[in-house]
Parts: structure tokens; sequence; C-alpha cells
């Protein structure tokens, strides 16, 4: 009877979530209107362009990957509050980048600072710690992907063609692919890029679909922040090509890379099966998965891949491993210093933006993400303001501006303008 009652909780987890808000969350609604939630939003755009080292065409105070995802966000922006206004200012950084770093590909630097390690220490030599395993710089390619989704709208008069935004992409795609491993190379254990034994399987499952997430040759480590980033291009250009190596990589993360309680986890070894420890548990690694499985599902018309992303998306919002029992994001509150991690509920925040714009009709779900959102927005805009200002302490108190706080708060005022 026992076994019969844990099977039967079992299936109906999986078969019918409870997308509830819970109650114990703090003010999930906001009643501000869309004119006023654009302002607010593009207010503090307003705050972070100032920063910006016009040589490099990133900010002062942020490492290279935020910097990305100060550009992801403006363009967001225009896309969501159907304006121009941020437009040049990112397709002519966008270039400029792309121009200092083949590929948009920092990583051969020695010198860098955003790696983060889970005692929150800065490093400033990546090359000196080659087994460090977990987030980095290389995270600057998802933002890519969304700037060319949101500029995408007017293909018709190939506008991304015009602002070279889709060759920028198609061409960071044939990069990092290189890193993936191919079902062939899981087969023969040899990885072209690699100069070591990759293992075929891990638990039992394919190595395929896994993403290196750096270039150098002895660097073993595949994680789910580098995978899983073909969705967009497959829904823009149709190409199957794109799509196949969205579901070898999504099914790469959903076979190694997902927890007991539905969060995404974030490094698998591939010479030996290690895993990054169990409480490594960030934000954006969710996040980056909830945003490309809602594309795939809607490029591909399979329902297990929303099935899957709702899951995940589900526990994301509700997990107390980053936000207490009143929904307010924890996570990176860093008032003193930036580090890597400040950045990181953002992803999540724009990750909720997709599952929305591709889930409208799935009430439940669009009232779970309105609320959350909410939740973030209110906090921000009565615990941690001063002015158009934020902390990237999201419960308070307000300080004086940042770089990293601003890059933090961004993607929530900008993602309200759609799901408040
Ligand atoms: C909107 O919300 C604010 C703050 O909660 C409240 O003071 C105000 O009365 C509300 N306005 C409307 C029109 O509901
Ligand atoms: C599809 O994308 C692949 C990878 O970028 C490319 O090699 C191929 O030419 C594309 N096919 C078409 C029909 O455009």
């Amino acid at each position: 009877m026992l076994f019969h009652l844990a099977l039967l909780s079992l299936v109906s987890s999986a078969a019918c979530q409870d997308l509830g808000v819970p109650l114990s969350w703090r003010e999930f609604s906001n009643n501000r209107t869309l004119a006023q939630r654009i302002t607010i939003a593009q207010n503090a755009i307003n705050q972070m362009t100032p920063q910006l080292n016009s040589a490099t065409g990133e900010f002062n105070g942020l490492g290279y990957w935020q910097s990305g995802n100060v550009w992801s966000v403006l363009a967001n922006q225009d896309h969501l509050a159907g304006t121009t206004t941020n437009k040049a200012l990112v397709v002519n950084n966008l270039n400029l980048v792309f121009s200092r770093w083949a590929h948009y590909d920092q990583f051969h630097s020695t010198m860098m600072q955003c790696l983060f390690k889970p005692n929150s220490v800065l490093i400033q030599n990546i090359d000196s710690l080659p087994k460090v395993v977990g987030p980095s710089c290389v995270i600057r390619i998802p933002c890519l992907w969304r700037m060319s989704h949101s500029y995408g709208f007017n293909l018709v008069n190939n506008e991304l063609q015009d602002t070279n935004l889709l060759a920028h992409a198609v061409d960071v795609w044939t990069h990092v692919t290189g890193y993936v491993i191919t079902a062939a190379e899981a087969s023969a254990r040899k990885q072209p890029n690699k100069a070591f034994t990759i293992e075929s399987t891990c638990n039992g499952a394919t190595m395929a679909g896994g993403v290196f997430w750096r270039p150098t040759t002895d660097d073993t480590s595949v994680n789910s922040i580098t995978t899983g980033l073909s969705a967009f291009l497959a829904d823009y250009t149709k190409n199957a090509t794109y799509t196949s190596a969205a579901i070898l990589s999504a099914n790469w993360i959903k076979a190694h890379n997902i927890n007991a309680n539905n969060l995404v986890l974030d490094t698998v070894d591939a010479a030996d099966c290690s895993t990054s420890p169990a409480t490594w548990l960030f934000t954006y690694n969710s996040g980056k998965y909830i945003e490309g499985l809602s594309v795939l599902a809607a490029v591909t018309g399979d329902s297990q891949w929303s099935t899957l992303m709702i899951n995940i998306l589900n526990s994301a919002v509700k997990t107390t491993v980053w936000q207490g029992s009143n929904g307010v994001i924890t996570e990176g509150a860093s008032p003193s210093a930036d580090n890597d991690d400040v950045g990181f509920k953002a992803v999540l925040i724009r990750g909720l933006g997709e599952a929305w714009i591709r889930n409208t009709a799935n009430t439940a779900l669009t009232t779970l993400i309105h609320s959350y959102g909410d939740v973030q927005y209110n906090a921000l805009l009565e615990l941690a303001a001063t002015g158009n200002t934020y902390s990237s302490s999201w419960l308070g108190p307000p300080q004086a501006f940042t770089s990293w706080g601003q890059l933090a708060a961004l993607d929530v005022l900008t993602t309200n303008i759609l799901t408040n």
C-alpha cells in the first residue's frame, strides 16, 4: 500500500504540476501601467549606459560576460517596449566587441575577473586553476543569441543581415560546434579538440550533446550553460541543423544535469564522469534551460519539452535554494563588490520571459511567472532602490549606484513590461 501510494504521487506530480502561487510570497501583483513600466526600465538603463567604455564595448565595473548581459537586456527593452531607443547603441557595440574578439570569444585571455567559485572568491588568473569548474566568462554566448532574437522581427527587411547579428550568431554557433560531443565522438571516445579520452556514457547515458565550456585541449568540463544554445537559430532560420543540435544538447542536460528536485546542475567531467558538487545550484543554469526549452518546444511542437520546461520553472521559482518563503531572490546579493553570481538571477528572469512568450495560453503558468516577476519588481522598487538605481541585494537596503547591482536589476524591470 505504501509502495502504491508512493508510485501514485510520483505519477501525479509528473503529469499534473501544481502551478499555484505560494501565498507566502511578498506582494505578487503590481498596478503600474504599461507606460510606467517602460519608463521605469528605460530610466534604469539610462543609469547604466554612462558606464560604457566606448573603446571596448564593455561597462565599467562589470566582467566581460556581464557586459554581454547588459546588451541583451537593452535589446529586450526595445523588443518589449516596441521601440528602437537602444538599437544603435546595441548594434554598434556588438559589432565593436565582435571585431575585438573573434567569435566573441575572449576565453583565450589569461586575465579575467569573472570566474566564480563556491566560496565567492574572485580569481584573477584563470589559467592557474585549470581544474576549477563552474560558471565562467564563457556564458557570454547565450546573450548574443538573445540579442539576435530581439532584433529579429524584421527578418523580411533583412534587418538581421543589416546589423550583422545573424551572421554573428551563426559564426558563434559554428565556433562552439567544435566543442560539442557528437554521437560518433562519444562512441569513439575521442573529441578532435580535446587531448584526452572522453567517456562514451556517464551513468548509462550518452555524453553526445554535451558542450565543453573551455576550448583548451586539456579542460574536461562540460556544463549546462554552454549547452543548449541552438534553439533560437532554429527558430529563425528553420534550418534543421540547428534543431537537431538543440535537441541533442537538450537531451544531454535532461539525462545528466537535472537533480531530483528539477533544478539544473552545473558540470560533468567528460574524462571521468565526476560532477560539480550537488550544492552548486545557480539560478542561471535553470534559467538558460527554461529559455532554450521554451523555444525548442515551439520549434519542434514536441510537448515533452514544454512539460520538462514547466517542471523546471515551477521548481526554480519555488525552491528555497535561492529565495526565502517570501519569494524574493537572495542569490548574488553583494553590496560592496562585483562577482560572477551577482548577474545570474537576471538570466533566470530572462528565461521566464521567454517561457511567457511561448506559452501565453497556459494561464496557470503565466500567472505564476507574472506573480514571481512582480515579487522581484516590488522588492526592487520598494526595498532596494535609490532613485533609478538598485542594489544587488533585492531585499535591500538601498545603496549608491553600483554597475553590478544595476545589471542584476535590469532584466527584472524590462521583463516586467511583458509579464506584469
Ligand atoms: C496601486 O498600488 C499602490 C501601491 O500598492 C497603491 O497605493 C495605489 O492605490 C494603487 N493604485 C490603484 C489604481 O490601484
Ligand atoms: C544550415 O545551417 C548549417 C550550419 O550553419 C549550414 O552549414 C547549412 O548550409 C545551412 N543550410 C541551409 C539550407 O541554409
